[in-house]
């Protein structure tokens, strides 16, 4: 009996736990990393799997990379990472920070397809880019 019991908890769990990513994912609106302590700006809009739907993005890697010797590896991916656990708020000399990583990768993309916001406030919608001096 307690051993039933026990397996049944352990399914729970692990159901339970491959739950929370997925709803996180899917629940996604906005981004405010909390790697940022002081956040200067307000939350960057991103309803991750909306906003990947409607500009076609199917491949994780696009985003979720993996590095090796200065290049991309074409066929793995790391959405299991945060984007904080490789990209330093303080990087060191040569290596991409957190708020440049982010950056690159989503105005670069913006400004490459001619689509989705590139002002400040496009992105942080109540951070206007006038009022703040940039
Ligand atoms: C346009 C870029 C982009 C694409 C494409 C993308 N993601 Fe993400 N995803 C992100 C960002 C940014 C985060 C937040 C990362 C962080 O907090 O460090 C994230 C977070 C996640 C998380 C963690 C959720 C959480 O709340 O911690 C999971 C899981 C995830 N993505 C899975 C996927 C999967 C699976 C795919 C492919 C089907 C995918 N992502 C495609 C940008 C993207
Ligand atoms: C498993 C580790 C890892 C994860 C997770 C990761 N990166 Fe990277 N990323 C790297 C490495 C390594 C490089 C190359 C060295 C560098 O530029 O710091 C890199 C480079 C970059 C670059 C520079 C690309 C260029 O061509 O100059 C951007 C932009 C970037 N990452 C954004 C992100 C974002 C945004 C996330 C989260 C969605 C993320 N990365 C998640 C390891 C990672
Ligand atoms: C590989 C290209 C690509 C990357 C990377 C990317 N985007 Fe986008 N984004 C698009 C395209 C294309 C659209 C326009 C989609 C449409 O409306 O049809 C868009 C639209 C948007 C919009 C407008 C609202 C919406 O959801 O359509 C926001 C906000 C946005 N992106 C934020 C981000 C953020 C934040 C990141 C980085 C975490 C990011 N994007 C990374 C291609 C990209
Ligand atoms: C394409 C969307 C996009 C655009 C355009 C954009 N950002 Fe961001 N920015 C992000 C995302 C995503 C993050 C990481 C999530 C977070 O913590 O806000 C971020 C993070 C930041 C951070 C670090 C976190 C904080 O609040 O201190 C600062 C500062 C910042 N952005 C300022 C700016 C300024 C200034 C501009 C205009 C020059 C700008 N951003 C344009 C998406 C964008």
């Amino acid at each position: 009996m307690l051993k039933r019991v026990i397996s049944v908890a352990v399914v729970a769990a692990c159901v339970f736990l491959y739950m929370i990513p997925a709803f996180c994912q899917e629940d996604m609106t906005v981004l405010l990393d909390p790697a940022f302590k002081h956040p200067q700006r307000p939350a960057a809009l991103f309803a991750h799997d909306a906003h990947n739907e409607k500009a076609g993005l199917d491949d994780c890697a696009t985003c979720h990379h993996v590095w090796e010797d200065g290049k991309i590896v074409e066929g793995q991916s790391s959405e299991d990472q945060k984007c904080s656990d490789c990209h330093a708020v303080k990087p060191e000399a040569g290596k991409t920070g957190l708020r440049n990583a982010y950056h690159k990768l989503c105005t670069g993309c913006h400004v490459k397809v001619e689509e989705g916001p590139v002002s400040c406030a496009g992105c942080h919608p109540k951070g206007d880019a006038a009022s703040t001096g940039h």
